[in-house]
């Protein structure tokens, strides 16, 4: 695919054969405390779109700017649709999606950026790739780098929980906890590459995590029969995922197969909503510090937040946030009325859903919308979010007695 890079920003335009990250023009040129600019979108040429949508099989790997060598060395993406029967009918939504990126390899939606990336490091001679990562990027890059047999470098704030750690432990990473935030561990790893070479697979820094996350749209499309969901609910962080969702529909619209973007729905905890209050307020100053539980979108300062506030716009859709409390409710209402079981992150968008379906009295004219929430992570990610919530009954004695009086 011909490819150029655009600044999101200031619209800098620019073709480069090299491994690009951000605008030469503009990145770093706005004040600490402020969201982030520079980030760079990847736009093909409309002819090898149309080429790659119009055929039989629709294989979002054809949208990629680099060649999936293997791709069954480490199987991301087809994963699960699910029509929640009980769901559906609780919330009167006849058109209800979940889509199942926790059964990516690697437990999250991260394996979709880290296939990509790792395609660009096979595609350059690259052996190694340094990050950094509140917990999923980091094992699903580390999960790629068993795949293909890369280095992986990984900086984390020691805060990260400890079962996405082990899995990057154990898929062999190089582990640095830092005692510092995700942000300290995200400088740290831009210097680790600056000093000692490779590739940087920082989210939204390196434009390559942005077009590998958009493969989930365009699968929509294709398990979809062609067709694309009115709304998507997404939770949201840095805002990255948001903009690959957004950006996948935005290359098949251009390739002329889809006449609309459906509708984003950016999920965010209040104690991480730094996004949606810049949605709100149009203001990308003071950002709060982020108090929610949901680890894998809390953010103090969102690495693609200008981006993801001008898809959010650009598609149509709106905010939603939740509390921790309602996060955590529609984490047991996902698995204890669909057999769902996601991570607090993820749960984040049924939230928004839930919030969005008991606070709408309007319901708008012609054939009930259909909606899709992304479930980005799995529940096994995260057991600890259970402590002094559920607990497993205590045992009783072996004997048919004791089990009598259990249920008596
Ligand atoms: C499971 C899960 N859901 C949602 C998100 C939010 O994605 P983003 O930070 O790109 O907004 C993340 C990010 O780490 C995640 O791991």
């Amino acid at each position: 695919m011909r490819f150029k890079y655009v600044c999101s920003d200031c619209g800098h335009e620019f073709t480069s054969p090299d491994i690009v990250y951000q605008c030469p023009v503009c990145a770093g040129t706005n004040p600490p405390g402020t969201f982030a600019r520079g980030n760079l979108s990847v736009i093909y040429d409309p002819d090898d779109l149309k080429s790659a949508a119009q055929r039989e099989v629709v294989d979002f790997r054809d949208f990629f700017p680099y060649p999936v060598v293997q791709a069954e060395a480490y199987p991301v993406g087809n994963t699960p649709l699910v029509r929640p029967a009980a769901l559906s009918r609780k919330y009167g939504a006849r058109n209800l999606w979940l889509k199942l990126d926790s059964a990516l390899p690697s437990g999250s939606f991260k394996d979709r950026a880290s296939q990509l990336v790792a395609a660009q490091a096979v595609f350059f001679g690259e052996k190694r790739i340094a990050l950094a990562s509140t917990g999923n990027a980091g094992a699903a890059m580390s999960c790629a780098g068993a795949a293909y047999g890369l280095d992986i470098i990984l900086f984390v704030p020691q805060s990260a929980p400890v079962n996405k750690l082990m899995q990057s432990v154990l898929y062999g990473a190089t582990v640095v906890p830092v005692k510092g935030t995700y942000d300290d561990a995200f400088a740290l790893s831009i210097e680790y590459t600056r000093r000692f070479g490779g590739i940087n697979r920082n989210t939204a820094y390196n434009p390559m995590t942005i077009e590998g996350k958009k493969s989930v749209s365009i699968e929509l499309f294709a398990q979809m029969g062609r067709k694309v969901p009115d709304i998507v609910y997404v939770p949201v962080g840095d805002g990255c995922i948001i903009a690959g969702v957004y950006k996948g529909f935005y290359d098949l619209y251009s390739a002329g197969v889809i006449d609309r973007i459906p509708a984003l729905v950016c999920c965010q905890s209040s104690g991480s909503d730094a996004i949606s209050r810049a949605f709100e307020s149009g203001s990308f100053d003071d950002i709060p510090a982020a108090t929610t539980r949901a680890d894998s979108i809390s953010v103090e300062s969102p690495a693609n937040g200008r981006m993801a506030v001008r898809c959010i716009r650009e598609s149509g859709g709106h905010t939603c946030v939740v509390t921790d409390e309602e996060i955590f409710a529609a984490q047991l209402e996902l698995a204890s009325e669909a057999g769902v079981f996601v991570e607090p992150a993820a749960a984040c968008a049924w939230a928004g859903f839930v919030k969005d379906r008991t606070c709408t009295s309007v319901t708008p004219p012609g054939p009930e919308p259909s909606a899709c929430v992304l479930l980005t992570g799995t529940g096994f990610k995260d057991m600890k979010a259970f402590d002094g919530r559920i607990s497993i009954p205590p045992a009783i004695d072996n004997s048919v007695q004791a089990m009598i009086r259990r249920f008596s």
